[in-house]
């Protein structure tokens, strides 16, 4: 089955799915606004907390979200996304580690990698493309 995940933000009307790779998926924000970068486990291997690790492509350092033992970590995190950047609590103990990045700049435009990895060691990555789209208004 062809899961279809477009999100939409904001005003914009959607244009409809995405036909051929669905990866990496792709999410619309407008500067200013919120944007929301979807990310579940699809498999559950483990009880344990995992760990959960967003990263953007080409950013030194890449960390824009890490989340270990049930909590925010934040030693490798890029200050660009202090304070900017968290998961929905109330969504993480159904596996939804779906990143919200709020104050979206355009430099915030880019691949987004969600990284889980289960406490029996498995890994799976997702990939999210994130365009910010600038506001006509002013
Ligand atoms: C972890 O558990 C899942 C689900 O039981 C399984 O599919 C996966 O292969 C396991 N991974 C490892 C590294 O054992
Ligand atoms: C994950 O949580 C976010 C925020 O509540 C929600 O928008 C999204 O639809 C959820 N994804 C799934 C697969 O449940």
């Amino acid at each position: 089955m062809y899961l279809c995940l477009y999100f939409v933000l904001g005003l914009l009307s959607s244009k409809g799915c995405f036909s051929g790779d669905p990866n990496p998926e792709k999410v619309v924000a407008f500067a200013g606004e919120n944007a929301i970068l979807p990310c579940s486990l699809k498999t559950s291997g483990s009880d344990d907390l995992p760990t959960v690790e967003w990263s953007k492509e080409g950013l030194k350092p890449n960390v824009v979200f890490l989340y270990r033992n049930g909590f925010e970590t934040f030693e490798m995190k890029n200050l660009a996304f202090e304070f900017r950047t968290s998961l929905f609590m109330r969504e993480v103990k159904n596996g939804n580690f779906s990143l919200r990045i709020s104050n979206l700049k355009p430099s915030d435009a880019g691949i987004y990698q969600c990284l889980i990895i289960q406490g029996n060691g498995s890994r799976e990555t997702t990939d999210v493309q994130l365009v910010v789209g600038m506001t006509t208004s002013v």
